[in-house]
């Protein structure tokens, strides 16, 4: 029986409870009785997943099965804590990590906590649609040669735009090194599942794997997965961070829910991914079509699901398409930068969901025609833009360093030489354009104010009566090191 089950006839059942939580499966408020009549705590008969011995502990050795790892850990608080939970397993204190540049925020809150020192793989640009490639073999390997006191290597695959690495040979490299390989695959729990799409890196290799469930598979928000394999970790270390960082009081909603979705896409994924790959089959086909806006052609590289729609051809800014899709069609997409716009499906969307994607792409691809195509350049400049995320930085104090030290506020025309106080980024994806500790160049002050001025989400700023304002390291501090 699965665990969804067992917690709706236990629901049904006279078991009072005296215990927590308090909502004590009765007062459910504006939430349907549903949800918290499934609501539970570590209560007889249902394991714990820190201490994982009965129902927990099949669940996850399904999830094992399912991926091809060694050992497999439910996860409810996201990818976030299986990535902490892996960088700080993999590497000690003060250890140093080679890592790509495009990684997620969490990977850098791991390496703060655990004071490592950083080298970082800077992927290269697909200049076309501005995005960043995956990484080499070529690019680890030979990082690998310059630094020899690597501990661990971290990439992450597919990137939040679906570029998909070579997992396979980057794992020999690395373990020719005698040291392990982390794979942040928060986007790709749905690899393997498919004979079109990748391996999951489980299958490839890599000894610690991270996959958000709730990004590609039919899943709540929270739930993830971490893999562990072969014999480079210390797993009593991995579960030791695992119970740092997860709740004490992890929901039984969120990890039924994930059973639920990895039973979904075993049992049924022939007819899921099938439709799936139909339907995006013949999305992409009919986009092909456009003449302005330009979609990032699906090809053994690229994740399927990813949308990324380019505007570079045109003079709308992806600001704009995204308001466009979201005010005149009410299509919700991922994210927005400058030049293109991203949309996610999974096995969950409706043919509705495509067709009404492809309707409303065409019509505004028509639209740009008459009033936009031509005034690209001039209007928005988009020859100059290039994404300095991923040109390389000079570090004048180590991160974790610099992060605790202490900053002032400059304004952003007057921060040339200063050292960034605070992580700078566009929100969604989160890749840092600046990292604490590294010098502020005239390049981050013209791609700052330029993503401001056409409206793009900049974390890390400070806006007072239409002033910019960036976090730096105040000098004294600076000197003081
Ligand atoms: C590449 C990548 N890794 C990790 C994460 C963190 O995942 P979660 O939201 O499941 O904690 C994200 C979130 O967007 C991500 O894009």
């Amino acid at each position: 029986m699965s665990l969804a089950d067992l917690l709706k006839e236990y629901g049904k059942s006279d078991y009072y409870p005296l215990h927590m939580p308090g909502h004590k499966r009765r007062l459910s408020g504006e939430l349907p009785e549903e949800v918290v009549g499934m609501d539970i705590t570590e209560i007889d008969g249902f394991d714990n997943l820190h201490q994982a011995e009965g129902i927990l502990k099949e669940m996850q050795a399904y999830a094992s099965r399912l991926y091809g790892a060694d050992e497999t850990f439910y996860l409810v608080n996201g990818s976030t804590c299986g990535i902490l939970s892996a960088v700080s397993a993999a590497v000690s204190e003060g250890g140093h990590i080679l890592m790509a540049r495009n990684c997620h925020k969490s990977v850098y809150h791991a390496c703060y906590l655990r004071k490592l020192k950083i080298s970082y793989l800077y992927p290269q640009v697909m200049e076309s649609y501005d995005i960043c490639e995956p990484i080499t073999c070529e690019q680890v390997q030979h990082a690998l040669e310059q630094e020899k006191d690597i501990d661990a290597v971290l990439i992450v695959s597919p990137t939040y735009e679906g570029r998909i690495t070579d997992v396979n040979s980057i794992a020999r490299v690395v373990h020719e090194k005698g040291i392990p390989l982390i794979v942040d695959e928060a986007h790709g729990a749905h690899l393997g599942f498919w004979e079109g799409f990748e391996e999951n890196s489980c299958r490839q290799g890599a000894d610690l794997v991270i996959h958000s469930v709730h990004k590609t598979l039919p899943a709540m928000t929270q739930t993830a997965l971490l893999h562990v394999n072969g014999s480079l970790i210390d797993r009593n270390q991995l579960k030791r961070f695992l119970h740092i960082y997860q709740s004490s009081s992890p929901s039984y909603v969120l990890m039924a829910g994930i059973e639920n979705a990895l039973r979904q896409v075993d049992e049924k994924g022939k007819d899921l991914f099938g439709n799936f790959i139909h339907n995006w089959n013949r999305m992409c086909r009919d986009l092909s079509t456009m003449k302005n806006l330009c979609i990032l052609k699906p090809e053994k590289k690229q994740d399927i699901g990813k949308l990324l729609v380019s505007v570079k051809k045109t003079g709308l800014s992806g600001q704009q398409l995204y308001d466009m899709l979201l005010q005149e069609y009410h299509l919700q997409l991922e994210m927005a930068t400058s030049t293109y716009v991203l949309a996610m499906f999974t096995v969950s969307d409706s043919v509705e969901g495509y067709e009404r994607m492809t309707k409303a792409l065409l019509e505004i691809d028509k639209k740009v025609t008459q009033e936009d195509v031509g005034r690209s350049d001039d209007v928005l400049g988009k020859e100059a833009w290039h994404r300095v995320e991923f040109t390389e930085k000079h570090e004048s104090i180590s991160f974790y360093k610099a992060w605790d030290m202490e900053n002032e506020y400059c304004r952003l025309s007057l921060c040339q030489g200063r050292t960034a106080g605070e992580f700078i980024n566009l929100y969604p994806p989160g890749i840092p354009m600046i990292v604490p500790g590294e010098r502020i160049d005239q390049d981050l002050i013209c791609q700052i104010s330029d993503c401001l001025q056409k409206g793009l989400s900049v974390q890390g700023v400070r806006q007072v009566d239409g002033d910019i304002y960036l976090s730096v390291l105040s000098s004294q501090e600076i000197c003081g090191r």
